[in-house]
């Protein structure tokens, strides 16, 4: 790990693993008969970019509906949080939601953890730019494989602030996994904020994965271009087309990239066969009732606090106790 201190207020740690899992892990996922790929390597500079550029679509009602919730609310969850000690935000991107809570609750530390090293870097600067009292430590890493925080001060209460519904992006079992490292992680006394998405109609969660502006295809497709840049591969990206829908039995809209014709394609050396039609699977994003999700806390280690709703109940900001 290196640590560094970039201005008085201001440390950066990187704690991001090499390029070489990236290459393996791409080969690994493009072994399986489902061919499938990380939705974690989406986030590369365009990826980030093309990623805000969702959350601002009319169709894509999360980020909008979430960001209500937290402006609204913003006094409640400081009286539900407590004010004070280490905000850790989880995904934390460009740090557009935490902005909206930190007056409120003025924490002392914050700590914001992102994998996109670069995108981390220039939005903590902003940040500390806007908030000239908060001491902000950011951390480049990986919280979706078990990872360790840079040490934090004894003795402070933490909470994790996993905002998003980022958390619908993990596969039950490892979300369950997730929330007891996180519930480890803020122990004695700590907490978590987490926004989840809810279970809807279902033709209101296809729209917003499959936009008119064409945008999520165009992030979908990234996938390929990062592949093609950071593991030698030779993908064709007007030969793979976007698929994205609601699988109601599991809960969960997919995403993936569907190819347009049968093909083959390199991938550091190792040369990858597609069918026609057959297609990567890049994402899940799973959708939670909030008895459902209170349930996979429960099994992980916390207790169930206070939830804020739209008037919709399109989402959820639900706090959790340990
Ligand atoms: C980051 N995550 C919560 C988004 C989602 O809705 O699952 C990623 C996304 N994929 C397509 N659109 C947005």
């Amino acid at each position: 790990m290196r640590t560094e201190l970039l201005e008085p207020r201001l440390c950066f740690s990187d704690l991001k693993p090499p390029q070489a899992d990236f290459r393996s892990e791409v080969i690994e996922g493009l072994r399986r008969p489902q061919k499938t790929l990380s939705p974690k390597f989406f986030y590369d500079p365009e990826g980030c970019r093309l990623f805000e550029a969702i959350c601002d679509l009319p169709e894509y009602y999360l980020t909008r509906t979430e960001i209500a919730i937290l402006t609204e609310h913003a006094d409640s969850i400081a009286q539900t949080l407590g004010r004070g000690g280490t905000l850790i935000e989880l995904g934390s991107g460009n740090s557009r939601k935490v902005r909206l809570l930190l007056e409120a609750l003025k924490p002392d530390v914050y700590m914001p953890v992102d994998i996109a090293g670069q995108h981390l870097l220039a939005a903590s600067r902003e940040l500390a730019v806007d908030h000239p009292w908060l001491n902000i430590h950011a951390a480049c890493l990986d919280y979706s494989q078990r990872f360790e925080l840079p040490v934090l001060p004894e003795g402070q209460r933490k909470t994790v602030f996993f905002p998003g519904s980022s958390i619908g992006n993990f596969e039950p079992v490892e979300a369950e996994n997730l929330l007891r490292g996180i519930a480890r992680c803020v122990q004695p006394d700590g907490g978590l904020l987490i926004g989840f998405d809810l279970k809807k109609d279902t033709a209101v969660l296809q729209a917003a994965y499959n936009d008119s502006a064409g945008v999520t295809a165009q992030f979908n497709l990234n996938l390929l271009r990062c592949i093609n840049a950071g593991a030698a591969a030779n993908f064709d990206l007007g030969r793979f087309r976007h698929h994205a829908f609601f699988n109601e039995p599991k809960g969960r809209i997919e995403m993936h990239l569907r190819s347009e014709s049968h093909q083959r394609v390199v991938v550091a050396d190792e040369t990858f066969e597609f069918l026609d039609g057959e297609s990567i699977h890049t994402e899940n994003s799973y959708k939670y009732g909030i008895e459902e999700f209170r349930t996979l806390a429960r099994h992980a280690g916390f207790e169930p606090g206070r939830c804020w709703r739209d008037r919709n109940g399109l989402f959820c900001v639900h706090y959790f106790g340990v």
